[in-house]
């Protein structure tokens, strides 16, 4: 049994999750008055401590006093089958198809600069993860957004006429795809995932996919790499995965693609060297060499089954209120809250009701930079000591009287 439940005090640490709050108006949730401290429910990383045998990896290496440039050895390879063979039941991937990246945003950029010249549009599912946005129009690029579309059960799913429709008229020729979905929740399930590739196959568009999530799996759910939909999915998507949010290491750009099809394999690399010092971190490898391994896939279970009793928690304490809508998500650790209902009946807008939460240090993330402006994101993956008190807080101060 792993420890999840301990609170951890992160001061002194520059944690975006802690320091952040107040530091960029309008892009970081505001810093609380006086006298509440911030329990952080935004920025995607956890408030619990990594997987034991990764930092028994990063001490063994820490003794070594030489930190210089080093050659990505063939056990990262290993590790990287490893994990994707017995988490994902991948087959065929070998050292060929994988890469290094310094960051998945940066990989997302850089095959976008593989699959696409400067100033064209990439299609992709609205909410999306802001990050997407920041990096990729920063870096020239356009996004026409398909929304997903809410069904009977709150389930948020693809709208494949509306995305034909915007391949065609945009002249689209790649899609971002977030597999599975933050901030939505989603796990895609097979015939989605079908259906998708077969209308990429259609107008010849190629898929970005972000499966930064995909080991953050609700139980009961199982992640399917877009690559192994079809053969043609196989050539026509480059994939990107990390340790970032399965482990808790953001701070450590421990991230990789995986790339079946040789021409663009060998492209992604080329523009990997262009934009980037894109070599392996020094710490990154023992990072990976313990994280993927039988100890690391035990502590993501028991990770998951703490993350699936917090939403269960959170979810039940803001059903209570008339017009707050939830769903218990299928992957990540993100509850994504529509308080539409609720704010109308109350007089205020979302905005200010996530506003009102971070002045009392719930450290919420209003919807809007997702380009959902009904719903507020809570990331759930704390100890229980600290949910229970965000939860009594909003139950106190937020959404009290309105
Ligand atoms: C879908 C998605 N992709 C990428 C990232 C960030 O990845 P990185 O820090 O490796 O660039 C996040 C972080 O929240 C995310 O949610």
């Amino acid at each position: 049994m792993y420890d999840f439940t301990t609170v951890i005090d992160r001061t002194g640490q520059h944690a975006f999750a802690i320091d952040g709050p107040g530091r960029i108006p309008g892009v970081f949730p505001e810093s609380p008055d006086e006298g509440f401290d911030v329990i952080p429910l935004w920025v995607a990383d956890m408030s619990f401590a990594t997987c034991p045998s990764i930092t028994k990896a990063l001490k063994k290496r820490v003794e070594h006093p030489l930190f210089g440039y080093f050659i990505t050895p063939q056990e990262f390879y290993e590790r990287v089958v490893y994990w994707q063979t017995t988490r994902h039941q991948v087959k065929g991937l070998t050292k060929q198809a994988i890469g290094y990246e310094n960051g998945v945003v940066a990989g997302v950029i850089t095959a976008a600069q593989v699959l696409c010249t400067p100033g064209e549009t990439l299609l992709i599912h609205s909410p999306h993860y802001n990050g997407f946005e920041n990096g990729l129009c920063n870096a020239g690029f356009r996004l026409e957004r398909s929304p997903l579309v809410r069904d009977d059960c709150g389930i948020m799913r693809m709208d494949f006429e509306d995305m034909e429709r915007r391949i065609v008229a945009k002249n689209i020729h790649a899609l971002v795809f977030c597999n599975p979905h933050n901030p939505c929740g989603r796990v895609w399930d097979a015939e989605e995932l079908a259906r998708m590739m077969a209308l990429c196959q259609k107008h010849d568009v190629y898929v970005i996919s972000d499966e930064i999530w995909s080991d953050l799996i609700a139980p009961g759910y199982r992640h399917l790499p877009l690559q192994s939909v079809s053969a043609d999915a196989r050539g026509r998507v480059i994939a990107l995965y990390a340790l970032g949010k399965t482990f808790n290491l953001s701070g450590m750009l421990a991230s990789y693609h995986i790339i079946y099809n040789e021409r663009l394999k060998h492209l992604m690399e080329r523009q990997g060297k262009l934009n980037y010092y894109n070599e392996m971190h020094v710490l990154s490898l023992p990072a990976f060499l313990g994280a993927y391994t039988p100890e690391g896939a035990q502590w993501v279970n028991e990770l998951m089954q703490v993350i699936s009793g917090n939403m269960e928690l959170a979810i039940s304490r803001l059903s209570r209120y008339p017009g707050v809508r939830c769903t218990k998500p299928q992957a990540t650790y993100m509850l994504f809250v529509d308080f539409s209902a609720w704010c109308a009946d109350h007089g205020m807008t979302v905005s200010e009701l996530a506003a009102k939460g971070c002045r009392v240090g719930v450290t919420w993330q209003d919807g809007r930079i997702y380009h959902d402006p009904d719903c507020i994101r809570m990331n759930l993956a704390l100890p229980r000591a600290l949910l229970e008190k965000a939860l009594e807080r909003i139950d106190r101060y937020v959404l009290c009287a309105g």
